[in-house]
């Protein structure tokens, strides 16, 4: 067996800032992972402000780097790759990771690698349960909705996603709507536990239609109009409609996204498993519909520190470019759009967490 490698992963590309020191070449060994969150320089605003997000990230890089490499029990020294997210997203983050990873590159003398954010999240069941080519990843968050079928680790192809809003975008958006906290996702979730999921009739976008695409953006309309006929007929809203709203809710984005899986897993009869990653993914309700929907195929849910955004995924996927033999160099750019499948047409949208791809 070769040598062990030790990868510095950066990611700065949304929200987070983010830093971990992986031991490759080998069983992996996840030395260090340590993420510092924007939430709350955001919260006032209802989304991320890129220029509030860009001036975060170039103050806490440095830091993050630093705890990291102290937190691994090794020194700068003791690094042999540097990565980074180099796309997609907010491009003065994502610019600030990449100076940032430029400096220690050069300063250090280290080979320096640009990833690919989505690749990242779509490689990181190989880092956690070693899963082997080709499996169909399902990738649910508040920035991005798309199946891809996982070839190898530069060979991805999309087999649908969302048109519109990404799934952790419309759980924000009702939660706002029904004066529940933020981030949406588990308030509507806690929510849901009482409600009667059957009393409202929500739609379920794009069923109708063939294929893996999807659309959320109509589900948070039809909630909002749920909502002000409520409050129209009664003059407000009981803590039992917030909760059958939130079942309702919870409920239609279960069936889309079954179905959908359903079908983009319909005829691969060579995968190897079905994986999923994003902070959607940690709702019980959908995980439990999307394992039920890949049985007999194992299913594969990272822990959550590692389905949301984090470096330990950029190392990985850092890694998996540097045994391919790539090497990036000082003119490495900052991507804001950076489509894993070049092949497919674009999609539309660009999520309240920055650009689709
Ligand atoms: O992956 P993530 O941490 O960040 C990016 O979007 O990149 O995902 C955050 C999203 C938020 O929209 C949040 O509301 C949603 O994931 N989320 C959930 C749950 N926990 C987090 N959505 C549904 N159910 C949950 N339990
Ligand atoms: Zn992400």
């Amino acid at each position: 067996m070769s040598d062990p490698v030790t990868i510095l992963g950066i990611e700065s590309s949304c929200d987070d800032t983010a830093a971990a020191v992986l031991r490759a070449g080998g069983e992996p060994a996840l030395l260090s992972s340590v993420v510092s969150s924007q939430t709350d320089l955001h919260a006032a605003f209802g989304g991320v402000v890129p220029e509030i997000a860009a001036r975060a990230h170039a103050e806490k890089l440095d830091l993050m780097v630093e705890q990291a490499v102290a937190e691994a029990g090794i020194g700068l020294r003791d690094l042999d790759v540097i990565a980074v997210t180099a796309g997609p997203g907010l491009i003065g983050g994502v610019l600030s990771g990449v100076m940032c990873a430029k400096g220690l590159a050069m300063g250090l003398g280290l080979p320096l690698l640009g990833v690919n954010h989505l690749a990242g999240h779509a490689l990181t069941p190989r880092l956690t349960d070693g899963v082997a080519f080709p499996y169909l990843m399902l990738l649910v968050s508040g920035g991005h909705c798309q199946f891809l079928r996982v070839d190898g680790a530069e060979d991805f192809t999309r087999l649908g996603g969302t048109i519109d809003d990404a799934p952790g975008e419309a759980f924000d958006k009702v939660a706002r709507l029904l004066g529940l906290a933020q981030p949406g996702g588990p308030s509507v979730e806690r929510a849901a536990k009482d409600g009667d999921p059957a009393r409202f009739a929500l739609p379920r976008p794009l069923l109708d239609r063939p294929g893996c695409d999807m659309s959320f953006s109509g589900l948070k309309t039809a909630v909002l109009r749920l909502r002000d006929r409520l409050v129209a007929d009664q003059g407000g809203l009981h803590a039992g409609d917030v909760a059958d709203i939130c079942a309702g809710f919870q409920a239609a984005m279960r069936d889309v996204l079954a179905e959908k899986s359903r079908r983009a897993l319909a005829g691969q009869s060579d995968l190897t498993g079905f994986a999923v990653a994003g902070g959607v993914a940690a709702n019980q309700t959908l995980r439990a519909a999307l394992q039920e929907v890949a049985t007999p195929l194992p299913f594969i849910a990272p822990p959550m520190a590692l389905c949301t955004d984090n470096a330990a995924m950029i190392a990985w996927a850092g890694w998996e470019a540097y045994r391919a033999g790539h090497r990036d160099g000082m003119d490495l750019m900052a991507r804001p759009r950076w489509p894993l499948d070049t092949a497919s047409a674009p999609l539309l949208g660009s999520g309240r967490k920055g650009a689709k791809a």
